[in-house]
Parts: C-alpha cells; structure tokens; sequence
C-alpha cells in the first residue's frame, strides 16, 4: 500500500460514478480510501460547475484545504472534473498550492498523473479533449459500489445540445457515445459481480448512438441475466422516441420512472433556452408516457428567473407542475455562466424574484408530493432493499419502482433483495410500510 486518499464529489450522478472509479483506478496503483483528511495523502475534489453555488462552494472549499497542505506539504492536493475543465492551469496559478488539475476527458490517466508528481512535484494540468472512452470504460471495483447491487454505466458523454444557459457541452464537450457492445459486457460484468440494478447514464442518454438505439440498448440489458431493475438518466424531451416510450409499457425490469428535466413552462422561455419544445409538446409527451404505463412517476429539473423571465412566464411553468404532478422537482434560481449564450443577455430578474418564485414552487411541489404518496397508502409494492434506515436499527429502507423511497421493519439481511411492502404512511419525501405477508 502507498497511502490514502479522499475524494469528494460534487454536482451529478456522473460525478459519483467518476469518483468511484478514481477509488478504483487509485486504488489497484495501492491508494486506499479513507475519510480522515489527517491521515489521507491524496485529496481531490471532483467538481460540478453547472451552476453557480456547487462551483463557488468548490472554491471555498478547495481555499480550506489550504491548511492541509502546510501541515503535509507532501500531501497532494487536486481537482478533476468541470471546474478543472473550465479553470485549467489558472486553477494552479491562483491556487499554487494545487497539485493537479485534470479535465473531464483525461481522468483516465490519474494514477499516471499521481506517479508524475510523486517523482517531480511539479504541478499538473491536463485539460486536452481527446478520448473519454477510456473513462467511461474504467468499471468500479465491487468494494466502491454503493449499495453493492446498484451499478451505474456511463453509456454516452458530452452534449450537442447547447442549451443557451448551459456550460456542460463546454466542460464535457461533444457528445460520444459507447459501443452497445461494450455496455453490454459491462452490464454482465456488474451482474455477474451482483449488480441487481442497472442505472445507465449520460448528459443526455435518449440521444445515444453506439451503434443501436437507446429503446434497442434497453431491450438487450432487460435480457442480461441477474438483473433485475434498469433506470437512466438524463434523457431530453426532443429525443424521446415511440419506441423508448414503447420501453416502459414492454421491458419487465426498467423501472416506472423517469426524470425528464423541463427547465420552463413558457414557450418564449423555452425558446430563448434553445429547448427544442413547447409547453404542449412536453405535455403531450407525458401524456404518451402514462397511457403506455399508467403507473409512471416523474422527476425533472426546472429553473427560475431566466433572463426576461415575467410572472406570466414563471405561471406557465406552474401550470406545468400542476398539470404533471412530478413527484420529485429539482428546482433552481438560474445564474449566468461564462461563456453560454444566456450569459451574454442582462440576469434581470432580481435575486428576490428569484427567490419569490423559487419559494412558491417550492411550496406547492412539497404538497404534490406528498399528496401522490398519499395515494399510495394501502397498495403493495415490490421494494428492493438499499440499506438500514438511520432512524432504526430494525428498519431497512429502500425504493419502489418509482423510486420512491419505504421505510419499513425488516432485518439487515434483506439488502439487496427485493421484497413486497404494504404502504402505510405517507410522508413528505418517503412512505412508511410493513413486510407483506408477516
Ligand atoms: N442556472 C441555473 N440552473 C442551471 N442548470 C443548468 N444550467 C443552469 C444555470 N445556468 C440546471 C438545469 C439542469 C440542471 C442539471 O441544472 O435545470 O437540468
Ligand atoms: Fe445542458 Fe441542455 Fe445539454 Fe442538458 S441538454 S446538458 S441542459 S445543454
């Protein structure tokens, strides 16, 4: 063993997967993890610069680590991830107490880049595009998957999207896809390791093009043996397809989920974010989507105070909420980033607009939430069991095909099994029930 390392994460579940593979990828060069900054003699932070406050939290708190580096001056200090790709060496400049910065598309080559410094403790920064194959190709040790029978798989990256708010197609560049081939064998591999769920992701999977089709690549991992539940995510409402729709009605093991990110309720907004949709287009969608699978719930993503954003504007997108009832929203004030076409255009929506608007969707997304899982009181569903609930030790908890979360009694062992459950309670953001049958 050399020594150990903490890595923490911020912003999306792409970020998460890139992180266990870097406990991975460090951890086969002999780096083990720990939570213990004292002990730890790699620290990195893997960012998120989608927004504004995950990519000044970073800063903050990369200007804390700071008092890790002058009591260990050999420890090594790094950043990965989008604001690594964005800042690039100026990260090091300002910041010289930075060892290494590494762009999105070079993470692959991390345990190389810890070798480097180790012989010359010269600062790193590798922000290239080239290939992020090897990446997405990395598979996370069993002992990094967390709970062990949910494995995700990085199917395609980068956007061509530009949505005019948007940094990702800047940080994560253009969009490439995996061979269906090689998801296919990594599918296998995770079941075969006990993978039990299959979570696919990407910025935009329903655009995905490694040589079938997304509704195709469904079908073929519905067939891998050992699996049992698949989800994905983030999909955009221009590319769902008849057939992807067809899915949810056809293939027995994906979920009766799906996060469909809408972003506005108002046409003009929806246009000067370059959507690609109208209000009734995505309406209609969601329409298709539950008359192929009535049980459906949604998640989606959605912003207030885009720029010129009016009351009547911000209505329109209420009316959306009403009319589609999600049953998890996440809910954002916009801010400009650099380099986006909306950036170029006055945030003229004040901060306290902002927030009033933030506040009452907010409020009436809490009471739609809840009221669904009310509904859910006295029916059974099948639950596969992630973990011991942090309120009881004689209770587990895990999720419902939409990805709900139950609490229920139930001993340890379950985990990872999938059990049927008896709602009875529901509660703002989980439901409470019994095992069947006890
Ligand atoms: N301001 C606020 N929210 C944003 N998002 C993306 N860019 C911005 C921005 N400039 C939100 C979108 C996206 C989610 C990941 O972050 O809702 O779906
Ligand atoms: Fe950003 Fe739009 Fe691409 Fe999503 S689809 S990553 S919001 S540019």
């Amino acid at each position: 063993m050399k020594g150990f390392v903490k890595i923490f994460t911020y912003g999306c579940q792409m970020n998460d997967l890139d992180t266990q593979k870097m406990y991975s990828m460090l951890y086969e060069a002999g780096w083990h993890p720990t939570e213990d900054l004292d002990q730890a003699d790699i620290i990195f932070l893997n960012t998120c610069s989608v927004r504004q406050k995950p990519y000044e939290k970073v800063l903050s708190n990369l200007g804390r680590l700071k008092y890790y580096k002058e009591r260990k001056p050999n420890l090594i200090l790094g950043v990965t991830g989008c604001v690594a790709q964005q800042e690039g060496k100026d990260i090091i400049e300002k910041l010289p107490f930075v060892d290494i910065v590494l762009g999105t598309h070079q993470l692959h080559k991390l345990p190389e880049m810890i070798q480097k410094i180790l012989a010359s403790r010269a600062p790193v920064a590798e922000t290239r595009f080239e290939e992020c194959i090897p990446l997405m190709d990395v598979i996370p040790a069993k002992r990094f998957l967390d709970p062990a029978h949910r494995a995700y798989i990085n199917i395609m990256q980068g956007c061509n999207n530009y949505c005019s708010y948007c940094i990702v197609p800047y940080v994560r560049g253009k969009e490439i896809s995996r061979n269906y081939k090689d998801v296919l064998n990594e599918a296998k591999t995770l079941a075969d390791m006990g993978a039990k769920e299959i979570f696919l992701l990407g910025q935009n999977v329903n655009s995905y093009s490694g040589g079938i089709t997304f509704a195709d690549l469904l079908k073929r991992i519905n067939d891998v043996e050992g699996v049992e539940r698949i989800r994905f995510t983030t999909s955009h409402p221009k590319d769902m397809s008849d057939e992807l729709i067809g899915c949810f009605a056809n293939l027995e093991k994906l979920c009766n989920n799906l996060h469909l990110p809408f972003q506005a309720g108002s046409d003009r907004v929806l246009e000067a974010m370059n959507r690609g949709y109208t209000q009734a287009d995505y309406l209609r969608l969601i329409e298709k989507l539950r008359k192929a699978q009535p049980d459906m719930a949604f998640s989606a993503d959605v912003m207030v105070g885009f720029p010129t954003e009016t009351e009547s504007d911000f209505m329109d997108t209420m009316h959306l909420i009403e009319q589609v009832r999600f049953d998890v929203l996440f809910s954002f004030k916009y801010s400009p980033r650099p380099g986006t076409r909306a950036a170029l255009i006055p945030d003229d929506v004040t901060k306290q607009e902002k927030e009033r608007r933030l506040a009452i969707l907010q409020t009436r997304q809490r009471q739609i939430t809840i009221e669904n899982n009310r509904m859910r009181v006295g029916k059974i569903f099948d639950v596969m069991v992630d973990g011991i609930s942090k309120r009881s030790k004689d209770a587990v908890f895990g999720r419902t095909t939409h990805s709900v979360i139950v609490n229920f009694k139930g001993p340890q062992d379950l985990i990872g099994k999938t059990v049927k459950v008896k709602i009875e309670r529901a509660n703002p953001n989980s439901l409470t029930g019994v095992q069947d049958g006890l």
